[in-house]
């Protein structure tokens, strides 16, 4: 009796620590969330390519930090300090506008229901797809924060300077694995970067392709200083294109950060860079589950945390 009892509480605790987030979670509470998500996400990368790149990466910091939470889009007051003036988030994150807008939107058809964790989860799917990538079934029922943690931003954020192991860790501490952490590194078929980020790369790597670096040091000097912020995209080939283009280039070196090419140098993800770059339909599919899995990072459910009313600040 006592044994069987004490086996009921453990399953209850163990119920109870497994986050449960469903697709279904806002079916019959706010239908017309994931639909006005869609529009909104649509309309803000049909006016902007880059956008889509720029909600996808939100995503990612949001979810390597306390969990997919949104405490990355908590702005800094007087009395508090948020996460977008960590090293990773400032003067790079873009987009949170674009998500405070979407919030209002969700707000008129639907009063304080979805929270802006799961907002940002939907953002980045739908996002993907607009570029021309995969869907998947986004899982529903995060809450939202009322903290941010600067200083796991800036710790557990990972930096392009990192090797293969340091990166392997960095996914490592929020349960991922090595191969997710190659399909994820796929978001790089997207978006930009700025020199400052990878101009030690292109100068000092010595496994850059020539042909690549020359291109890449025609905008972004040696020194730095005025040039930090000069833009080049992260993949070369198929610049605003969700495709397998990211990996093709890890082949021939032109990888954009050192962290991309140290993916494909030689080590143990060689491999796996070789089949996403033959089979597009593996990385189609290994990186959907893999987001399902980012997006699972210790998600607020039940009662905690709370549905701010605007993602910019706690309610
Ligand atoms: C593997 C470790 C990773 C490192 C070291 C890394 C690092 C970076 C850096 C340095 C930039 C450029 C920021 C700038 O110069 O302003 C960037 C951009 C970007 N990252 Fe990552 N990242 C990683 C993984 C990821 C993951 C897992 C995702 C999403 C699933 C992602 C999505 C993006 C996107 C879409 C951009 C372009 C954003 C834009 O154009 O606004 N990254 N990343
Ligand atoms: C921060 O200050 C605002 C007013 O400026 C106040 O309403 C709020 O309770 C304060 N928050 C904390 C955590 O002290
Ligand atoms: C913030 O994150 C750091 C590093 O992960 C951790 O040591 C600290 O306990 C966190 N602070 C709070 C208030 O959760
Ligand atoms: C990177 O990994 C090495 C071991 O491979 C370790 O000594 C070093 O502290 C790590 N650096 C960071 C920034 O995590
Ligand atoms: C390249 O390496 C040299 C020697 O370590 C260093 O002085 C220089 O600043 C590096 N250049 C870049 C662009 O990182
Ligand atoms: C350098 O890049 C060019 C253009 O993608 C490619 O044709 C060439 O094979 C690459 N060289 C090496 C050594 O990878
Ligand atoms: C947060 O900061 C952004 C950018 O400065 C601003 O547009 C937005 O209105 C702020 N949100 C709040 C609640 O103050």
């Amino acid at each position: 009796m006592a044994s069987s009892l004490s086996v009921l509480v453990l399953l209850c605790l163990a119920t109870a620590a497994k986050a449960q987030l469903s697709p279904n979670f806002y079916s019959r509470s706010c239908p017309r969330a994931l639909a006005t998500i869609k529009a909104a996400v649509t309309a803000a990368v049909a006016q902007e390519t880059r956008m889509g790149a720029s909600l996808l990466r939100l995503h990612f910091h949001d979810c390597f930090v306390q969990g997919c939470d949104a405490s990355v889009l908590l702005n800094d007051t007087a009395n508090f300090t948020g996460e977008q003036t960590a090293f990773p988030n400032a003067g790079s994150i873009r987009g949170l506008n674009v998500i405070d807008n979407i919030k209002a939107q969700v707000e008129a058809v639907c009063k304080q229901t979805v929270s802006c964790a799961d907002i940002l989860a939907v953002a980045a799917r739908d996002s993907v797809v607009a570029l021309g990538g995969p869907s998947w079934r986004v899982l529903l029922g995060r809450r939202d924060s009322t903290t941010a943690n600067i200083s796991q931003a800036n710790s557990d954020l990972p930096a392009p300077s990192l090797d293969l192991a340091n990166l392997t860790a960095a996914f490592a501490k929020k349960s991922l694995s090595r191969s997710d952490m190659v399909a994820l590194s796929g978001a790089h078929t997207i978006g930009q970067a700025q020199c400052q980020n990878f101009r030690a790369h292109i100068y000092n790597d010595t496994n850059v392709n020539s042909t690549f670096a020359t291109l890449r040091k025609a905008n972004c000097p040696a020194a730095s200083g005025s040039g930090d912020g000069n833009l080049a995209p992260l993949d070369v080939t198929t610049p605003t294109a969700f495709d397998n283009a990211y990996y093709g280039n890890l082949l021939v070196q032109s990888g954009l950060l050192h962290s991309d090419q140290q993916l494909f140098n030689g080590g143990p993800t060689d491999r796996l860079v070789r089949t996403y770059a033959s089979t597009p339909r593996r990385f189609n599919r290994d990186f959907a589950l893999a987001m399902v899995r980012m997006g699972n990072i210790s998600p607020l459910t039940g009662t905690q945390g709370q549905i701010r009313l605007t993602c910019s600040k706690v309610n």
